[in-house]
């Protein structure tokens, strides 16, 4: 089965004078375990994709299945419940609490999930070893650098266990020897199991994914998979 699968879908954004066609017509599946990346110039329509993707949004028109599910048929409580069981998120700009350690941003997502302290800091300390900031777990963000600021972000996403991981541009705003670490790393999570879907503007970066899906005008233009063109 498909982890993801939208057959026609179209996203029109209709709050302004003229209506914008952000999607027209997206036609995409994605296997379990896949590591893709999603380029395009700017306005091409990839956030509104990774929105879609995530159910931060739904379609205007078309299909999409999430695991299986047609999200069309599910109130917007139950969309959340799905997307926080299934979807884990990643940003450019990091989007941690200043405030507080690292350990605590990663156990934030634990919180809202009703689990109880304990099994939260167990959770937390893990996931942050995954991503190899066990020596960094009570740093704030502002004494950790960017790549590990994002690692932090990273462990946040996956402390929940999601069998999906969006990241859009996470590497934006990374040097190109760090954006490769945050590569390998995604490329380990993959290697675990895990749906691994990014968004760059970096040819390079997006050539360390095994799949790139190019859009153009909220068309998909180009689908290459390990070197396999469609
Ligand atoms: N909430 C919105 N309301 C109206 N138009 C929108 C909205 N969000 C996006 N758009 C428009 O939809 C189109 C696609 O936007 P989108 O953000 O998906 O592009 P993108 O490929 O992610 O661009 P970038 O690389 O700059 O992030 C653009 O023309 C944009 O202006
Ligand atoms: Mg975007």
């Amino acid at each position: 089965m498909n982890v993801i699968d939208l057959d026609d879908v179209w996203r029109i954004y209709a709050e302004g004078a003229e209506p914008v066609y952000a999607l027209q017509g997206v036609n995409l599946t994605i296997k379990p375990g896949e590591y893709a990346a999603i380029v395009g110039t700017s306005g091409s329509g990839k956030s509104t994709l990774m929105n879609i993707i995530g159910c931060l949004d739904r379609p205007s028109k078309g299909t999409y299945l999430l695991n299986g599910i047609d999200i069309k048929n599910r109130s917007d409580d139950e969309l959340a419940t799905i997307r926080n069981k299934t979807v884990g998120f990643v940003f450019q700009q990091f989007n941690l609490l200043g405030s507080m350690s690292a350990l605590k941003n990663v156990m934030l997502p634990l919180v809202y999930a009703g689990i109880p302290g304990k099994e939260r800091k167990m959770r937390a300390e893990l996931a942050l070893k995954e991503v190899g900031l066990e020596n960094r777990m009570h740093h704030r963000p502002n004494e950790l650098s960017g790549g590990q600021q994002q690692r932090v972000a990273i462990a946040r996403a996956i402390v929940n266990r999601p069998s999906i991981l969006l990241a859009d541009e996470p590497t934006g705003a990374l040097d190109s020897t760090t954006a490769g670490e945050i590569m390998d790393l995604f490329g380990r999570l993959v290697v675990e199991g895990m749906t691994v879907i990014i968004v760059t503007h970096d040819p390079e970066t997006a050539g360390r994914s095994n799949r790139i899906i190019k859009v153009r005008d909220g068309k998909i233009l180009e689908d290459i998979v390990m070197g396999k063109v469609s």
